[in-house]
């Protein structure tokens, strides 16, 4: 018998953000979309995790702070270069950056809280592909930029696990090699 969120889950693909138009979710989709970002295991309910949305007249200024990283981060990069750098967040109607948030406690591990960030940016990419738009998980060289650390207000302990891109496909992407079960599973036995 048919599982709808089965069917969802073995047929998944992410959509590459060159390949995404208009429109993106409107304001009550993606509340939806980050409210399933924001159900995710998480250890002693400590949520390490926040996210910054991106919209509209933001991401232009974005591409800005992006580029402007890129000029002072890389050895003289082309006006090209600087261009497309600014366009990084038009290529999309909406990202949506996951921040990693690592609680100081003995109780929880780091490793623990990070891997928890990962599970919230998979939920928004699942989400957002329910609603019937596509999604890439990207991090490309400015999730680990000092210059946009510094322009997102990012703590000592916090770091950019995803900028999640959300739009409409302009076509349906094409089908991508999967590992073969018995390359990757074992049965432990004694
Ligand atoms: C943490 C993380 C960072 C990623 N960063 C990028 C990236 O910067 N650029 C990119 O093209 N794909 C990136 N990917 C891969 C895509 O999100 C995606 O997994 C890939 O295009 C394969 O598509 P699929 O999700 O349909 O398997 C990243 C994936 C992960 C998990």
């Amino acid at each position: 018998m048919s599982n709808p969120t089965l069917d969802h889950l073995l047929s998944r693909r992410s959509v590459s953000a060159n390949a995404m138009t208009e429109p993106g979710p409107d304001a009550d989709q993606l509340g939806q979309i980050l409210t399933a970002g924001a159900r995710v295991p998480d250890h002693k309910k400590l949520v390490p995790w926040r996210f910054i949305v991106f919209e509209g007249a933001a991401r232009e200024a974005f591409g800005q702070v992006i580029a402007e990283a890129c000029r002072a981060e890389e050895d003289e990069p082309s006006t090209f270069r600087l261009d497309t750098e600014a366009k990084r967040f038009l290529r999309a109607p909406v990202v949506v950056a996951v921040i990693s948030r690592v609680v100081q406690t003995p109780a929880v591990p780091e490793w623990e809280q990070v891997l928890s960030a990962g599970a919230a940016c998979q939920n928004l990419m699942l989400a957002a592909t329910a609603l019937g738009f596509g999604a890439q998980w990207i991090t490309e060289w400015y999730a680990f930029s000092p210059g946009v650390r510094q322009a997102l207000n990012l703590s000592e302990n916090e770091r950019v696990a995803g900028f999640i891109y959300i739009g409409t496909a302009k076509e349906r992407p094409e089908e991508r090699d999967r590992p073969a079960l018995a390359d990757i599973v074992t049965t432990w036995q004694a």
